[in-house]
């Protein structure tokens, strides 16, 4: 039976995680009846048949749990760009999305009907700002054949600009990219992962256009993996 995932993907700016989550998505999108991307940007919005530019002012006039399904229903793979500001009327918005997605999925872990995708995911679940439906998503989607892929610089921070700390149990798939900042490489040591340290990690350069190194592990098979690079080749080295 196929084991629904919730992934963690964490590194600094420029490390390499939207990369990442690009072939993330190829590899979700044959096998994956709907996808939803979140983010503040158009990137990853490549991926999809509908982009929803989701303003500010759009924001005033609600959208509701109902519509946003149908929306997805109607296209399969929907970009939704939201604002970077935080505003109570963005939350609500969020929450009718989560109960919008909830209703796609399907009691069966076999099957992962939908995925979604936030990029910079501290403005999608961030800290004390998680509603109840991106609560029962973090939760227990991955029993309903949601799988959750958070992508972000910051995780496990002191202050509130943060991704909800609650879900670190939730996670599946720890992905880490090179970072030196302290306060990170200490909360992603902290996970328990038998991950190296993530500023002996090289960066990318993309002037080459050569790709970085990342450490994944796989709590649910008690494995893990570091992606090495030797010149312009890469190696797989299995560390659990
Ligand atoms: N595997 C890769 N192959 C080629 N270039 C890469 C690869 N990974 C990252 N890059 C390049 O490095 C830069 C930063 O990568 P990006 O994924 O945008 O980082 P992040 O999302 O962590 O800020 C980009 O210019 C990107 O094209
Ligand atoms: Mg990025």
């Amino acid at each position: 039976m196929r084991q629904a995932q919730n992934w963690l993907i964490v590194g600094a700016s420029g490390s390499g995680k939207t990369e990442y989550a690009k072939r993330l998505i190829q590899a979700y999108k044959p096998r994956t009846r709907f996808g939803v991307i979140i983010n503040s940007t158009s990137q990853l919005s490549e991926f999809v048949r509908h982009k929803e530019y989701v303003t500010l002012e759009k924001l005033q006039k609600s959208y509701d749990p109902a519509m946003l399904a149908k929306l997805i229903r109607a296209h399969g793979w929907v970009h939704f760009e939201i604002p970077g500001v935080d505003t109570p009327e963005k939350f609500a918005f969020l929450e009718s999305l989560f109960e919008g997605v909830w209703n796609l999925g399907i009691m069966d872990t076999s099957r992962c009907e939908c995925v979604v995708i936030a990029d910079e995911a501290r403005l999608v679940f961030r800290k004390h700002r998680m509603g109840f439906w991106a609560k029962r998503l973090e939760a227990e989607g991955r029993k309903f054949g949601i799988d959750l892929i958070k992508i972000d610089q910051r995780f496990g921070a002191q202050d509130n600009d943060t991704t909800d700390m609650a879900s670190r149990i939730q996670i599946t798939r720890l992905v880490v990219f090179p970072t030196s900042d302290p306060n990170q490489r200490r909360a992603l040591m902290g996970m328990g992962a038998p991950i190296p340290d993530p500023i002996t990690l090289e960066r990318p350069i993309p002037a080459q256009r050569l790709g970085g190194e990342y450490a994944i592990s796989d709590y649910l098979r008690g494995r893990a993996w570091v992606l090495k690079r030797k010149g312009r080749r890469f190696e797989l080295q299995k560390i659990a």
